[in-house]
């Protein structure tokens, strides 16, 4: 996540905080209890006080729960519940700043454990801003593939379709001035057992196209 959150402008340094504010994280492997290497990420801590857990969602700016919606649709995440969003107090202590954390279960294979704690948060059917509107424009799931690909992680052919569409989704419906809201509620099931619209949309494309084509003419 901390590789495809990119950042606004130039950043230089190696602190790079990107636009959804993904804390800097690191591939590692180390050796497990002196035996087998494991594959983790290590992740900058970020001083904070507490999780959305921890409080109702009145307080937190309409800006930060959009960064934190925009990476959750792109990344069709699976795993963004109210322990995953740490709530932090800016450096006059004024404002709620939050930092979303363990992407663990973003890129799923399919649509259908997409959650998104924010959804039903009254900032979630605010209009994105104009700064907003032109990150999405700036997205393309076509680089972020290769991004990740420099950086030794292949996509498997789902996950890739997964990403591919769930940008699709994200740049056409901003671009229609639909929110947050209206977006999630395309990519998430209202309840467990019944599909989401992208679900449908999935299999009836997967129904027109004959086996073996292109990405493209699926997508
Ligand atoms: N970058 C960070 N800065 C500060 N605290 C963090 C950070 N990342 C994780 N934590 C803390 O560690 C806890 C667990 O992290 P995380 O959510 O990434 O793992 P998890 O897989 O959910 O772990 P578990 O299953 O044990 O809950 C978080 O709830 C948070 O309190
Ligand atoms: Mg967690």
């Amino acid at each position: 996540a901390y590789i495809l959150d990119h950042p606004i402008g130039d950043h230089e340094s190696e602190e790079r905080i990107g636009f959804s504010g993904v804390p800097p994280t690191a591939l590692v492997r180390s050796l497990h209890r002196g035996k087998s290497f494991k594959i983790g990420s290590l992740q900058m801590f970020i001083q904070n006080n507490g999780s959305c857990e921890d409080m109702g969602p009145r307080a937190f700016p309409v800006k930060e729960v959009h960064k934190i919606a925009v990476l959750d649709l792109r990344l069709a995440n699976a795993d963004r519940h109210a322990g995953n969003i740490l709530v932090c107090k800016d450096e006059e202590g004024d404002n709620y700043m939050l930092v979303p954390i363990d992407h663990g279960y973003c890129l799923p294979e399919k649509f259908e454990d997409c959650t998104f704690e924010w959804l039903y948060w009254p900032q979630a059917r605010e209009p994105f801003s104009d700064e907003t509107i032109a990150y999405i424009k700036s997205l393309d799931a076509e680089e972020d593939i290769k991004l990740l690909k420099f950086h030794g992680w292949e996509l498997s052919a789902r996950c890739a379709r997964v990403l591919r569409i769930s940008t699709m989704l994200l740049k056409k419906g901003a671009a229609r001035g639909l929110t947050p809201y209206d977006i999630g509620r395309i990519l998430c099931r209202e309840t467990v057992n019944r599909d989401s619209e992208i679900e449908d949309i999935f299999q009836e494309a997967e129904g027109h196209v004959l086996p073996g084509s292109s990405e493209d003419i699926f997508l």
